[in-house]
């Protein structure tokens, strides 16, 4: 059966590579996100492309109702969501003290409260039709401390705990929730976070590998999967909770230092 998925974030980067991953299957799609132009181009693209429906639903979801409107949305104009995948988020590099409180806040709304109430609004119903898969995109630096960048690597830690816990709340349904947590990837993240001016950020990974890592664990209902980074960093994010934690927060710091 033809599933729709609904993919924020779903005008660029990542977010538009699993959006042409789900086209090439079938799938209709709901793209989410402030840009809508790209969300017009995406549209036409898969359209023509792949004989799907993109439906397109212009929000900033850094609007504290945004997701109650996209979910009541859904539900006036009987769209039935299959694949929920919370992927709009940016970053933003700078010391704590130094950030405004309003890029922060920002942050904030759109990586972790709209990425939390979408998923609220749509598992329940998930469950309750025992089928349906969310997909909340996390990153790698959720696993460590993030001094340069306090707020982004925190926002993360929270979608990939929050993720790890719904998943243990879901043994006994077929509805599931998977985090990816991808490395450093090609995208317009880099430069709009300024984080391609750091050391992490030297051999980004390709978007498209990322998405399809993402949307295969997804669909196995896995826990979460990591994606795009080399062996040694796998190495590294493993041993990390062992490191003394002085120590950890010393060498992410080297590594967050902007190179001009
Ligand atoms: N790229 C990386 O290195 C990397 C690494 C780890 C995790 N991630 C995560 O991957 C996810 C996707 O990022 P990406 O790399 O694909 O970034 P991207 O290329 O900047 O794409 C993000 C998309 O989300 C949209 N968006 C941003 N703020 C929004 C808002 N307030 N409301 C609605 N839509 C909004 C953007 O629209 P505009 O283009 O108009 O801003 C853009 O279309 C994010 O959650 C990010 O944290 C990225």
């Amino acid at each position: 059966m033809k599933k729709t998925a609904l993919i924020t974030g779903a005008a660029g980067g990542i977010g538009k590579e699993f959006a042409k991953i789900h086209a090439q299957k079938g799938g209709d799609i709901v793209g989410v996100d402030l840009n809508l132009a790209g969300l017009k181009t995406l549209k036409t693209e898969l359209e023509s492309q792949y004989g799907v429906t993109v439906y397109i639903i212009e929000k900033n979801l850094t609007d504290l109702n945004a997701p109650k409107e996209i979910y009541d949305e859904l539900k006036t104009r009987q769209i039935n969501i299959n694949y929920l995948i919370n992927n709009a988020g940016f970053g933003g590099v700078g010391d704590f003290h130094k950030r405004s409180w309003e890029q922060d806040l920002a942050m904030i709304q759109v990586d972790v409260i709209a990425l939390t109430a979408l998923t609220k609004f749509f598992l329940p119903d998930f469950v309750e039709r025992n089928e349906g898969r969310i997909l909340n995109v996390s990153s790698t630096v959720s696993l460590i401390p993030g001094p340069g960048q306090a707020v982004y690597f925190a926002s993360k830690a929270f979608v990939t705990s929050l993720t790890r816990s719904i998943y243990g709340e879901l043994n006994n349904s077929n509805a599931s929730i998977t985090a990816l947590l991808p490395g450093a990837t090609q995208t317009g993240f880099g430069d709009h976070s300024g984080m391609n001016k750091t050391a992490i950020y030297k051999k980004p990974a390709n978007a498209a590998d990322v998405a399809k890592d993402g949307y295969e664990a997804m669909l196995k209902g896995e826990l979460e999967v990591i994606s795009g980074i080399p062996f040694s960093q796998r190495v590294e994010l493993a041993v990390a909770p062992l490191l003394p934690k002085k120590a950890l927060v010393e060498r992410i710091r080297k590594t967050q230092e902007i190179k001009e």
